[in-house]
């Protein structure tokens, strides 16, 4: 589709002169398109990560799985090649910073260079929290704030390297809104672990704005992944859920469409942007 207005002639529209930086505004199927991009997907092997591979193949960009799952990677890998996209895999622990820097290195192998970056790679605990400890506290920090803020941090030293205005998405959790979690009391280290991948993401943000690096954060609701299913809840957790909500009533695939946007042109002046996708939980709305 050819653009519709050039951004010169909207600026000088009835008598105004108003200067405008781009002379043309491109087309929405060209912001779409990811032909050509490389994204890499840490969770991508299942779960919302999956969602967000399936979305970016979509669009025409090679993606890499970064995931310690390594048979749902190779079942991942094998579904969407059979479909004809171009999808690899890394095994790599985003815990280790050794394995986050083979990770980005063996993408920057097999497919030149990183456009786009999404961290869904997380883990999901509840505990009574006068009874967590520090092993509790540190897995899901580890994996959830580290782990995902050192892969951003390598991958955007990669992009700035080599002046890609490139995209890093960071998924969080509406578990950050106290209203959103019928856990929340009990959910001591993996709030904290997504307030700090939020604050994170923010300053990586304002850090990359003058490379042109555009990081956001989505926080998804409920969701059906594999993930929700095999969490092991605390047998101590007694408080129930305060709402008749079915839980984990939505489709990932309604994360992954949001997150998609947000690594295409779509979002080009929405660095900092924090996004919750969770059909108005964090409203009070029950789903
Ligand atoms: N499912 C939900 O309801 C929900 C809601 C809000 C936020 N989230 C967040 O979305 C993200 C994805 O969750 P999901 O529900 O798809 O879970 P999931 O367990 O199905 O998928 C997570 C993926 O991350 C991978 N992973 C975990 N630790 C890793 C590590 N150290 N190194 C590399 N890969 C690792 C897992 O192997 C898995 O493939 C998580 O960050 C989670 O906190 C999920």
């Amino acid at each position: 589709m050819k653009p519709i207005y050039s951004l010169e002639q909207y600026g000088k529209m009835r008598g105004l002169d108003i200067k405008i930086a781009s002379d043309e505004t491109p087309s929405l199927a060209s912001l779409l398109d990811l032909t050509g991009k490389v994204a890499i997907v840490t969770g991508g092997a299942r779960g919302l990560g999956f969602h967000v591979v399936y979305r970016l193949a979509e669009a025409g960009a090679k993606v890499m799985i970064v995931d310690i799952a390594t048979d749902f990677a190779e079942d991942a890998v094998e579904f969407f090649t059979q479909r004809g996209a171009d999808v690899g895999f890394v095994l790599a622990d985003i815990r280790a910073q050794d394995q986050i820097e083979r990770a980005v290195a063996a993408t920057v192998d097999a497919y030149g260079q990183i456009d786009i970056l999404v961290n869904c790679a997380g883990v999901m605990g509840i505990q009574p929290t006068l009874e967590a400890t520090e092993d509790d506290w540190n897995v899901l920090l580890d994996v959830n704030a580290r782990g995902n803020v050192f892969f951003c941090q390598a991958v955007a030293r990669h992009m700035v390297e080599r002046g890609i205005k490139g995209k890093i998405v960071n998924v969080a959790s509406n578990a950050v809104e106290p209203s959103a979690s019928d856990w929340f009391a009990n959910e001591l280290g993996y709030v904290a672990s997504k307030a700090g991948l939020i604050k994170a993401s923010e300053v990586l943000a304002a850090a990359l704005a003058e490379h042109g690096i555009v990081v956001t954060v989505v926080n998804p609701g409920g969701m059906r992944t594999p993930g929700a299913f095999l969490m092991k809840r605390d047998d101590r957790v007694t408080a129930k859920p305060s709402s008749s909500r079915p839980p984990l009533a939505m489709n990932p695939d309604a994360v992954g469409r949001v997150v998609f946007a947000l690594a295409t042109g779509l979002a080009d002046f929405a660095t900092g942007a924090v996004l919750n996708v969770d059909g108005g939980s964090s409203l009070g709305a029950r789903v």
